[in-house]
């Protein structure tokens, strides 16, 4: 990959349509059909570290804490590890308890973030044992912990984060598979996540080649001045990325809830002028979901779907191609990328440079 645009009209649209290659390259040399794991080279965390981690706490910043708040549960799904993610720029000044059994992991597209290299020193200071999941090469981040996994998802350019944030997920689920097989993964389970890892490039295509479809919806929703995010589970941080990305490119308010909150207060916001984009996988949760998007209509809430087949109840779904349940949240998000880019092409946003932000938060 290149800084040259290779006719996108921006280095957001370029870096959507890498995503295929990006994810590619993060599984590249990594897949040991053998023993139905992965090879995480600069990990250093041997099968016996591996076992004695009791906890898992993922710390980041914006998109980079959403991809690792679907890593947490990759982890507690498949290495059955209780597992969550926080913002770092919280965790650091909440005085936490700092846990010589609990594995923390700093995750970052630049390794440079302030808040997060802040709370990985005084995670170190207190004898932490911190790993990093970053990006850059050599940054401050990859420097300062451990030892890690670089997502490998090359230079990212625009400020809002597309290819990275599909990269960490996957490097999530890396993780997961490489510490559920030190401990109750079953080979069987190994080999159905490895087969699902395998076939995210071609499913990633798939999505992009119905990029007309989703210009088309943009418009239809482009009126709309503030949108409701929702999901359930594997699609609720998928649901929060999603509006992450919509405000930053599109300065469209976006609220992003869990499906099941609706009902405790943010149902009181559903009108016909404030739209519902809902995640909707095939998963054990689908009844619950479509539950969620009939009391929707029930208000006049137009509801656009991300799912795996057409909902009934949506005015308007985008199908994606199912992958395993637990692999689902990476695809997921991809089409929504695209919405919130061709809706602020559509406002005539600075799509590549947001208002008021940074690539790379430095300071605090
Ligand atoms: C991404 O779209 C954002 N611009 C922002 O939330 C970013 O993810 C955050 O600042 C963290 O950056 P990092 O991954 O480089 O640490």
């Amino acid at each position: 990959e290149s800084y040259d645009m290779g006719g996108h009209d921006t280095y957001m649209h370029k870096e959507i349509h890498e995503q295929a290659d990006a994810v590619d390259r993060a599984l590249r040399g990594r897949i040991d059909d053998r023993f139905s794991t992965v090879h995480l080279g600069g990990l250093n965390l041997d099968a016996r570290d591996a076992r004695a981690v009791r906890r898992v706490k993922i710390l980041g910043c914006g998109t980079s804490y959403h991809a690792g708040q679907i890593g947490a549960q990759m982890i507690e799904e498949l290495a059955r590890i209780p597992a969550d993610a926080e913002p770092a720029s919280e965790f650091r000044y909440r005085n936490p308890v700092v846990d010589p059994d609990t594995l923390y992991i700093a995750v970052s597209q630049s390794g440079e973030t302030y808040d997060v290299l802040a709370a990985v020193q005084e995670l170190k200071r207190k004898g932490a044992r911190v790993l990093g999941l970053v990006n850059v090469v050599g940054s401050a981040i990859a420097r300062e912990t451990d030892g890690g996994i670089y997502v490998h998802a090359g230079p990212e350019v625009c400020v809002v984060s597309t290819k990275c944030f599909t990269n960490m997920v996957v490097s999530f689920g890396l993780l997961a598979l490489h510490l559920g097989r030190t401990r109750d993964l079953s080979v069987a389970d190994g080999k159905r996540i490895i087969e699902g890892l395998r076939k995210l490039p071609a499913q990633i295509e798939e999505i992009l080649a119905g990029e007309e479809q989703i210009e088309k919806l943009s418009k239809e929703y482009a009126d709309a001045k503030s949108m409701m995010f929702i999901g359930r589970v594997r699609g609720y941080p998928v649901a929060r990325e999603a509006s992450l990305k919509l405000k930053e490119v599109s300065y469209i308010h976006a609220e992003a809830y869990p499906a099941s909150e609706l009902k405790h207060g943010p149902l009181a916001l559903i009108e016909p002028a404030m739209p519902t984009v809902a995640i909707v996988p095939d998963d054990d949760l689908l009844e619950k979901n479509r539950a969620a998007l009939e009391e929707i209509k029930a208000r006049s809430g137009r509801i656009l779907a991300v799912a795996h087949q057409e909902q009934e109840k949506a005015d308007h779904t985008i199908v994606v191609p199912k992958n395993e349940d637990e692999l689902d949240p990476i695809l997921m998000g991809i089409p929504l990328q695209l919405f919130a880019y061709y809706t602020a092409k559509a406002m005539g946003r600075d799509i590549d440079k947001p208002r008021n932000l940074a690539k790379s938060v430095t300071v605090e």
